[in-house]
């Protein structure tokens, strides 16, 4: 099981502090100090090309100043973390809860440095928020858009337990292309992505 330890830090303003140790890495709130270390890992169009137009390409200073000061890392509870490994923050993950009828589900969505690529890392992120989302945030549905061409994310949904729901024609368009999506989810119900193996 992650630990999970969430702390309601009492000052001017409540801060949730959330600590998700997920073995491989960890979740933590995203601070100002990881300023260089978000910049390093996230100015790469090899992210990039796999993410919404949302994800600045090139990354600049600025970009990531303006990332670190949104106020979504204050919102409680936190849904939106840093995913911290040797010592740095190395990419980032994140749950998007819907509204109205949709208010129990949840879109997840993450990225790597490129560096750090290969090393289970995604996996264990992906497991570890998901279960974050299910036991804390109590989400139903959690579900996740990735292009239809991004192997290698659609490889972490299968292993952290999210199962193929359906190929989404043309559904995005990036760069310059219409490319589909596929939908994958994960149900609280039968949960068990976190187990071993
Ligand atoms: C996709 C991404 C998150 C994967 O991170 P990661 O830490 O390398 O993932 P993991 O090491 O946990 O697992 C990767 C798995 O995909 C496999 N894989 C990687 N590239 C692949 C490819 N082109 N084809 C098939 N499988 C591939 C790996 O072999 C591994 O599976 P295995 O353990 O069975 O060998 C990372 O590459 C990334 O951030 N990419 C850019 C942003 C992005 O795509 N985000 C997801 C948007 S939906």
């Amino acid at each position: 099981m992650p630990l999970v330890r969430i702390d309601v830090l009492e000052g001017h303003t409540p801060r949730q502090k959330v600590e998700i140790e997920a073995g491989p890495c960890r979740l933590r709130r995203w601070r100002m100090t990881d300023l260089d270390a978000l910049l390093r890992h996230a100015d790469n169009p090899a992210v990039a090309r796999n993410l919404r137009d949302l994800f600045p390409s090139p990354y600049t200073r600025a970009d990531a100043r303006e990332w670190l000061g949104d106020p979504l890392h204050d919102v409680v509870p936190l849904s939106t973390f840093a995913i911290e490994a040797d010592g740095e923050a190395v990419g980032g993950i994140g749950l998007v809860p819907g509204r109205d009828v949709e208010r129990f589900s949840a879109e997840i969505g993450y990225w790597l440095g490129e560096a750090v690529w290969g090393r289970g890392l995604a996996t264990a992120a992906l497991r570890a928020a998901t279960e974050y989302g299910f036991a804390r945030l109590g989400l139903r549905r959690i579900f996740a858009l990735p292009f239809a061409t991004n192997a290698g994310s659609s490889r972490v949904l299968a292993k952290a337990g999210y199962r193929l729901e359906a190929r989404l024609a043309d559904s995005a368009f990036k760069e310059g292309r219409f490319v589909d999506q596929e939908l994958w989810a994960a149900l609280a119900p039968t949960w068990r992505g976190i187990l071993p193996g």
